[in-house]
């Protein structure tokens, strides 16, 4: 199946000069993931301190509060505007967080076993086929032995009528023969995620229309 990772970029132009907050296009979305990675840090199992990395970062809003919490941030994107956005936002509010444009199937600028915390930025759903088990393979390359990461995903069961270009048999949508999401049903994602060697410790599926959410707190196994 096709990709374009690329093709992010644009959007993130367009936002910009339409002064929207990042990849999302209203603060209150930004408000409630931030409501809903509180309760998750409350669960007790995430890190309170050390190294964190968020994969698919955008304009860095999610990021730059984590980096405010305490955590010493990093935050990497496919995007270029994304990227320069994120520093000018972290500058601008006097927060230290290293932002670097790069490919989450690759992180080699990054040493092994260096993060204590990766979170998914919802950027997950945007991998396809084959290219999953490289970015979850990169993710525990990063991260320390034990190491926790957060993964946020789209997931089915998705309402067709209403998530356009949606392919029921694949779970992608597919615009122009490139596949652009992937919204494989729960089950299937957790299988993923312990194949590539990771421990699930809690997970939990909030259910809505036109998609599900599948939240995923999981352990770098000691190998
Ligand atoms: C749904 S957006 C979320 C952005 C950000 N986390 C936020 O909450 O505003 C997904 C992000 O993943 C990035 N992305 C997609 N494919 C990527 C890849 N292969 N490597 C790095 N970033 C990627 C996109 O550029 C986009 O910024």
């Amino acid at each position: 199946m096709k990709t374009n990772y690329s093709a992010h970029d644009k959007v993130y132009k367009h936002h910009k000069e339409e002064k929207l907050p990042g990849w999302d296009s209203s603060e209150k979305d930004y408000i409630e993931f931030k409501v809903h990675l509180e309760k998750i840090i409350a669960r007790g199992l995430a890190p309170r301190v050390g190294k964190f990395l968020e994969l698919g970062c955008g304009a860095g809003n999610i990021a730059i509060w984590l980096a405010k919490k305490g955590y010493e941030t990093y935050g990497v994107d496919i995007a270029p505007t994304a990227i320069a956005w994120a520093q000018e936002k972290a500058q601008k509010q006097n927060v230290v967080a290293h932002f670097s444009t790069g490919n989450v199937l690759d992180l080699s600028t990054y040493s092994n076993a260096f993060f204590d915390f990766v979170l998914d930025g919802h950027c997950l759903h945007c991998i396809i086929g084959e290219d999953r088990q490289k970015m979850f393979s990169s993710v525990r390359r990063v991260l320390k032995q034990g190491g926790y990461f957060l993964i946020n995903t789209m997931c089915g069961p998705v309402n067709p009528e209403k998530v356009k270009n949606f392919d029921p048999i694949s779970g992608y949508t597919i615009f122009k023969g490139i596949a652009t999401r992937y919204y494989g049903l729960p089950d299937s994602i957790l299988a993923e995620i312990e194949k590539a060697g990771f421990s699930i410790m809690h997970w939990e599926v909030e259910h809505g229309d036109p998609n599900a959410t599948l939240t995923v707190e999981a352990v770098n196994h000691e190998s």
